[in-house]
């Protein structure tokens, strides 16, 4: 029997409910797997604000760099959304949390379900063959250049940084991960107006020398939003730069049929973050409706990521066979409809 470390930060919201289901599921596979996966529970987000006084205290960080992976519910709370003046932010936990880690590769796969295609914005045809992969650089860029105010305030400015070993690193994982998929690689960017893009292009043509396999292409990021929304099918994998890849994510993500659904990891570094798409519902809370597929689907990705491929793809089953049964909660208007707590249940139960 194998053990492993897992740092559980829940966080806020309906991360505690999404990431409890989470957790039922990576039990059942333990058990039926022969592994032990041991849970370390600490605060991060607003409750960390409310304990500590820091969105990511100390000690937090310590259990994390000391575990073999960390799961990840959700952060954020309207208080601080509705007040520009607030000196500590739930998000700042969360930002930290990525750079001290050196999580530099955000993944976030889109894949429609057969029997959800109902639920997608897009028309049915448009749905047929969509399987992307968002490959999200997330320790650059502008959330990390120098920002600053000046001229007594009424000046504000946050600056997009890159360097050619940020830029190398994260667009190798794209032409690797396109390697293993169906060889396509769109670089998003805004180089006809951003110099920092003009970089990523320059590094990328060099790059793709390295990997004839792949067929490289380029699009400017207001392009490729308007196309993920024509032709979504078109895309494999997409790499892009922190802020493009934040938005080009949530707008991808709905294209599945709800947000709920999707999952995501934070790699690059010895311990992998697994968090769902999805913010923390405030609204939602405690009130067992929240959809805990995307979470639950993390999770997959946190054991594919530890080298229990055969275990994550035990855990997708379960979730497909659920949904299939015509089980889900009330964002997927299912035939039958079930809260958070069952809905876990029942994938466990799959399992
Ligand atoms: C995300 C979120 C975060 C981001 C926020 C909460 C800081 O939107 O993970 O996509 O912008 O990276
Ligand atoms: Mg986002």
């Amino acid at each position: 029997m194998s053990t492993y470390k897992i740092a559980v930060l829940d966080g806020d919201g309906i991360g505690p409910e999404v990431i409890k289901q989470a957790i039922k599921v990576m039990d059942a596979i333990g058990k039926k797997f022969s592994h032990e996966f041991d849970y370390h529970f600490a605060p991060v987000g607003a409750v960390a604000i409310d304990e500590t006084g820091d969105p990511l205290p100390e000690k937090t960080l310590e259990l994390c760099r000391a575990s073999d992976a960390l799961l990840f519910g959700a952060i954020g709370h309207p208080r601080f959304d509705n007040d520009p003046t607030a000196k500590v932010r739930p998000e700042q936990g969360l930002l930290r949390l990525r750079k001290e880690l050196g999580l530099f590769a955000n993944l976030r796969p889109v894949a429609g379900y057969e029997q959800l295609t109902h639920l997608s914005p897009l028309r049915p045809e448009r749905m047929k063959g969509v399987d992307m992969l968002i490959v999200r650089e997330l320790t650059g860029g502008i959330y990390f250049g120098e920002k600053g105010r000046k001229d007594g305030g009424n000046t504000a400015y946050d600056t997009c940084l890159y360097t050619r070993p940020e830029i190398d690193r994260i667009v190798r994982m794209g032409f690797e991960a396109a390697g293993n998929r169906r060889g396509k690689l769109t670089l998003v960017d805004k180089a006809n107006v951003m110099e920092s893009s003009r970089l990523w292009r320059e590094v990328t043509r060099e790059l793709a020398g390295e990997y004839p396999e792949v067929e490289l292409n380029f699009m400017f990021v207001d392009n490729a939003a308007m196309q993920l929304i024509l032709n979504p099918a078109q895309f494999d994998v997409v790499v892009t730069s922190n802020m493009f890849g934040d938005i080009l994510s949530d707008a991808s993500s709905v294209l599945a049929g709800s947000l709920g659904l999707l999952p995501s990891s934070s790699v690059g570094a010895k311990v992998g973050m697994f968090e769902p798409i999805h913010g923390s519902w405030p609204e939602g809370a405690g009130q067992n409706r929240a959809n805990p597929v995307a979470t639950i689907l993390s999770a997959a990705m946190l054991l594919d990521h530890l080298g229990l491929v055969t275990e994550g793809d035990a855990i997708r089953g379960a979730v497909n066979a659920t949904l299939e049964s015509g089980y889900g909660t009330e964002d997927l208007h299912p035939k039958h409809q079930v809260g958070t707590d069952e809905m876990g249940d029942r994938i466990a139960a799959a399992i």
